[in-house]
């Protein structure tokens, strides 16, 4: 039998993926009420795009996802005559402006065809979709060479795409027959399309990101009928929100913070619940051990997951049915503590870039460049040496940022925070010879 089955589950109940935009992801969203409400008046009522900043792995894709759906939610209860609607999924940001650009263009014919029956019954103009198939099969959206997998395969032009022809199958006329469907679906005040432009930190310097960003701003950013949710972590998304070309439009970015410690145990639980099929199902992981490894995290709840469905896998479903609910608790505790020794061991560092790291640590895990002199250093460069070298064994992440010195750009891994753990608790002190 299949392992999750064997244990009472439908599937792996420990995903690391974002929550789905839709009443899954509404059931499985918890203790974020305060930000999802706050963010839905921002998409619904606010006339700047929305900009998220916060740690990776917090909760931000997921609460764009459910506040799209939510937003959708309030007009089918006829609560508003705003309809919006999600893209069919978070946008990652690259380098290049025109690759990204084709693929925002891209997401909106696509949201366009998987939503033509919800704008229909809404009685908003749609295109119709044998035009929306055409452009998503036609040549030039495929990139250079490079094909796209078209939902619809690859059947090249024909009927009305043919008739689209000479002018139409160009970026320019595709962009341009897009922005026609977007102004004809969502005049002003209606609602629109929300779509997220995630992980902005990927652009590493704060430079990259605004050049991408007013690069973009015309083409994606100034669409009518779309809302933009930026999303990004290490001070990215704090710095790029303030530049005076993006002024007016983008808003002054919403700090996400972890989800509160007292709302853990219900947010496992009700995971465990939504993936159960039976009532005697047995987690490998339960509300407790889940509050431990949060904390052992450092509150990131991608990488608790991630550590729960890791220690799943140590045993198959017999090995947990045969054990007791303490046993198991007391089973990953071990895990977890051997992991974090096993990483410890790994990291050969000197002493000096030990003590950076627990002063990282207890100054919450992220700091700039230009807080040097707070962990003892003379000068900036000599705290970039023991950077450079907590990077190079993976505790750390940075981005060199030249032009924005005061960005919180370093900020402790996930696997930075095992260590930490192993130091903090002792875990790997040598045995006391003759004890
Ligand atoms: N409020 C929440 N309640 C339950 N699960 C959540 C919540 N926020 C995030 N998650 C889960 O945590 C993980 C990380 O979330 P994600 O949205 O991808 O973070 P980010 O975009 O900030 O990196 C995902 O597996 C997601 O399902
Ligand atoms: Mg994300």
């Amino acid at each position: 039998m299949d392992f999750w089955q064997g244990l009472g589950f439908g599937s792996n109940p420990y995903v690391v993926k974002p929550l789905p935009s839709n009443a899954d992801g509404r059931e499985l969203l918890v203790g974020r009420n305060v930000e999802l409400r706050s963010l839905l008046r921002r998409i619904e009522e606010g006339d700047t795009h929305v900009v998220l900043e916060g740690p990776n792995g917090v909760g931000k894709t997921s609460l764009v996802a459910v506040a799209a759906w939510v937003a959708s939610d309030r007009f089918r209860r006829r609560e508003t005559t705003q309809l919006y609607l999600s893209l069919p999924e978070a946008l990652q940001i690259k380098e290049d402006a025109s690759e990204f650009i084709s693929d925002c263009y891209f997401a909106v014919a696509r949201a366009f065809l998987d939503n033509e029956e919800v704008l229909k019954r809404a009685g908003r103009k749609v295109p119709k979709t044998k035009d929306i198939k055409a452009w998503l099969e036609a040549p030039v959206l495929k990139g250079r060479g490079l094909t796209i997998s078209s939902p619809f395969g690859g059947g090249g032009l024909t009927g009305s795409a043919a008739a689209n022809g000479s002018a139409g199958f160009s970026n320019a006329g595709f962009r341009a027959t897009i922005r026609t469907w977007l102004r004809d679906a969502f005049p002003e005040g209606t609602g629109g399309l929300v779509g997220v432009i995630d992980n902005l930190e990927l652009l590493e310097t704060s430079a990259a990101a605004r050049r991408l960003l007013e690069e973009i701003r015309d083409p994606i950013l100034q669409l009518s009928g779309m809302r933009w949710v930026l999303c990004g972590a290490r001070g990215i998304a704090r710095s790029v929100a303030t530049t005076p070309r993006l002024n007016g439009v983008l808003s002054d970015p919403i700090e996400i913070t972890p989800v509160a410690d007292e709302f853990i145990p219900h947010l496992i639980q009700t995971r465990l619940r939504h993936y159960s099929v039976r009532a005697d199902s047995k987690a490998p992981v339960s509300a407790s051990s889940f509050e431990h490894v949060y904390e052992v995290t450092h509150k990131n709840l991608r990488d608790s997951l991630r550590h729960a469905q890791s220690f799943s896998q140590v045993g198959e479903a017999e090995f947990f049915l045969s054990k007791t609910e303490r046993e198991i608790a007391e089973e990953f505790t071990q895990w977890l503590e051997d992991e974090a020794i096993k990483h410890e061991a790994s990291a050969k560092m000197q002493p000096r870039t030990w003590t950076l790291l627990e002063d990282l640590a207890s100054f919450g895990g992220t700091c700039s460049p230009s807080d040097y002199e707070q962990f003892n250093f003379n000068d900036r460069a000599h705290m970039r040496k023991n950077v450079v070298e907590l990077e190079r064994y993976g505790l750390v992440n940075s981005s060199r940022d030249e032009d924005d010195q005061r960005r919180r750009s370093i900020e402790i891994t996930s696997k930075g925070w095992l260590v930490h753990y192993a130091r903090s608790e002792g875990l790997s002190s040598p045995a006391i010879p003759g004890t």
